[in-house]
């Protein structure tokens, strides 16, 4: 989604405002812009599309005489896609760029004849009240101290002002960071980006407004700006011997499943009982989550209830902020949020925080604002995911559930010792068995992928622990293929969506050999029966055959680690498939990486 750069005083304004755009890019947009300024002239420049763009719009135009600039990579909400509604927002006076969503933009239009009544846009609106602001009061502190008063929402403002020759940055909601190397100060909605600039940081509260005039850093909200380390330091934009950041992040997930359980096993959950007890007895467990990290919810309530006594349930997060909460019953909500800062999560959590509720957050970012706001946190490992697509944050999302199902049936006496030794073992081993598995299936998935292209749409069912694998992989498909698709309960394929099968249908079935196998098998039969084209991946060799079925297999499974075995051929199929599509796999359309807006 939307993302913002900002630079002072730096020799290489223009190139390196692009270069950060350029890493923001994972995030999804459609339009992007640069202002460059100093206290006598602001130049902005803005393109639709992708930054290249940009880029050869902004070849002739020389940063010398500028001493900042920001920048902008927009994800239209608000207005059409246009270079118009891009940002900056600029005029002779001020420049602004904006993440997030203005609530209150029509009332604050149509309150102010100054605003222009056919703006779509919630930004250009704000712009047109900040520019009526700053004109009406001399001084541009009390301009930006009215605005902020005013506009409702959450967001992230950057702005310049050159009566005054004054920067500010105004937080609600909406994540943004600001470092500072000597007279140099970097400014992103991402903050790990800036560890390549700066290992001091400060990451913006809500309700901050930071003034940055000649260098020195003021607050107008008189909060304390304390800066700190940036650890971040891995250079996760090479891509490698890869095509697509996906590619490169499917095949890395052995090594950071690997990182992840050795750091549980060494760290996090060592000394579980004394660091978690209080947190988890005599509560329920709702898990909450949004797309992918949804389907991660779905997997751990099949974990808890395999592996503890515990009643859980998952939510939207979506869905949850809007839905009334019994404060009288003891919940811990388990948030999952690869990013941490998607704005429906985020939002569920400061609500069911509202509730006295204790929370838990289980992300790959540990500057995030969830982080912020949960009771705890349990980092994943993951490392930095660029594709949209989320691959090896999901794996690790449900290795941590994983672990965390264990431990509390340890705890609780709900699973033996013996039990809880076995499982950990199982998770140790994983890291070999998904390599091979990457190397093993390639060819694989090629193959499926050609068959697809014969279909005109793909269904994906399981029973159990992977029916949420099954929602997993018609998600992945849907997202970078834009093939129409639908994830199933094999069960409840009778129940009506077994009238959507005909010939040009393909139903890949996942197929674990466990106690629903048999069911598993009869579910695929009757598509087939019905001229579906089916596909069962299955660790069971040896399938009763019929006309339209082709089987596939898949290494041997334990109930612990059957979501990984079942996921990663999933990806796999649909990053071929995309790939002969021949669509933008990293940045699919209309996506973004980060949804910070509702
Ligand atoms: C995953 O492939 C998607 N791009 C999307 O569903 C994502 O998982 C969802 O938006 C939640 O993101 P988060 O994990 O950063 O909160």
């Amino acid at each position: 989604m939307c993302g913002i750069v900002g630079i002072l005083n730096s020799s290489s304004l223009k190139n390196n405002s692009i270069d950060i755009l350029k890493k923001l890019e994972y995030r999804g947009y459609d339009s992007a812009g640069i202002s460059l300024f100093s206290k006598e002239r602001i130049k902005t420049i803005k393109s639709v599309g992708k930054i290249s763009e940009l880029k050869n719009k902004a070849q002739n135009v020389s940063d010398k005489n500028f001493y900042g600039v920001i920048g902008h990579t927009r994800w239209a909400t608000h207005g059409v896609v246009s270079k118009n509604n891009a940002h900056p927002f600029a005029n002779d006076d001020l420049t602004l760029v904006c993440n997030g969503i203005i609530e209150n933009y029509r009332k604050i239009q149509n309150r102010f004849v100054e605003i222009p009544k056919n703006i779509q846009s919630d930004t250009e609106i704000s712009f047109y009240f900040l520019t009526y602001l700053v004109n009406k009061y001399k001084n541009s502190d009390e301009a930006i101290r009215v605005f902020k008063s005013v506009i409702k929402g959450n967001y992230a403002f950057v702005i310049f002002i050159k009566k005054n020759n004054c920067f500010y940055l105004l937080k609600n909601g909406s994540p943004i960071a600001l470092s500072h190397n000597k007279n140099s100060s970097y400014i992103c909605s991402d903050s790990s980006i800036l560890s390549d600039y700066s290992d001091k940081i400060y990451h913006l509260k809500d309700g901050d407004i930071i003034k940055i005039q000649q260098s020195k850093i003021s607050s107008l909200n008189k909060a304390k700006i304390l800066f700190e380390k940036n650890e971040i330091k891995q250079n996760p934009y090479d891509k490698g011997k890869y095509q697509h950041y996906m590619l490169k992040e499917i095949h890395e997930q052995p090594e950071v499943i690997k990182t992840t359980q050795k750091n549980y096993v060494k760290e996090f959950f060592n000394d579980f009982e004394s660091k978690f007890k209080n947190l988890i007895l005599n509560k329920k467990i709702i898990f909450v989550g949004c797309g992918t990290a949804y389907h991660a919810c779905l997997v751990g309530e099949y974990y808890f209830n395999k592996y503890t006594n515990i009643d859980t349930s998952s939510e939207l997060a979506s869905e949850l902020r809007y839905k009334k909460i019994n404060k009288d019953e003891k919940i811990l909500f388990i948030f999952i949020s690869q990013s941490g800062e998607t704005m429906d999560t985020l939002m569920a959590l400061k609500y069911i925080k509202k509730n006295k509720h204790s929370s838990i957050v289980i992300t790959n970012s540990l500057q995030s604002s969830m982080v912020r706001e949960a009771d705890v946190t349990i980092p994943t490992y993951a490392d930095k995911e660029v594709g949209v697509a989320s691959t090896k944050a999901f794996t690790c999302q449900i290795l941590s559930l994983a672990n965390l199902s264990i431990e509390i049936g340890k705890m609780t006496n709900s699973i033996s010792k013996k039990d809880y030794n076995k499982n950990l073992a199982f998770l140790k081993l994983l890291p070999i068995k998904l390599k091979k598995l990457i190397n093993d299936f390639t060819p694989e998935a090629k193959k499926i992928a050609k068959k697809l292209s014969q279909s005109d749409t793909c269904y994906f069912i399981g029973r159990n622990i992977v029916y949420p694998i099954a929602l997993e992989g018609s998600l992945k498909l849907k997202e970078i293929s834009y093939m129409h698709s639908e994830g199933f309960p094999g069960g409840e394929m009778k129940h009506g969506p077994i009238a959507l099968i005909d010939k040009k249908s393909l139903t890949i079935c996942l197929s674990p050999n466990n106690e629903l196998y048999e069911k598993s098998i009869s579910n695929a039969e009757e598509i087939a029966a019905r001229n579906g084209k089916v596909i069962i991946l299955s660790s069971v060799k040896i399938h009763r055959k019929s006309l339209n079925t082709h089987n596939v297999s898949l290494p041997k499974e334990n109930f612990i680690d059957t979501p990984f075995i079942y996921t990663i051929p999933l990806q796999l199929i649909s990053y071929y498939f995309a790939l002969n599509e021949g669509t933008d796999i990293d940045q699919p359309r209309n996506l973004a990486k980060s949804v910070t807006v509702e």
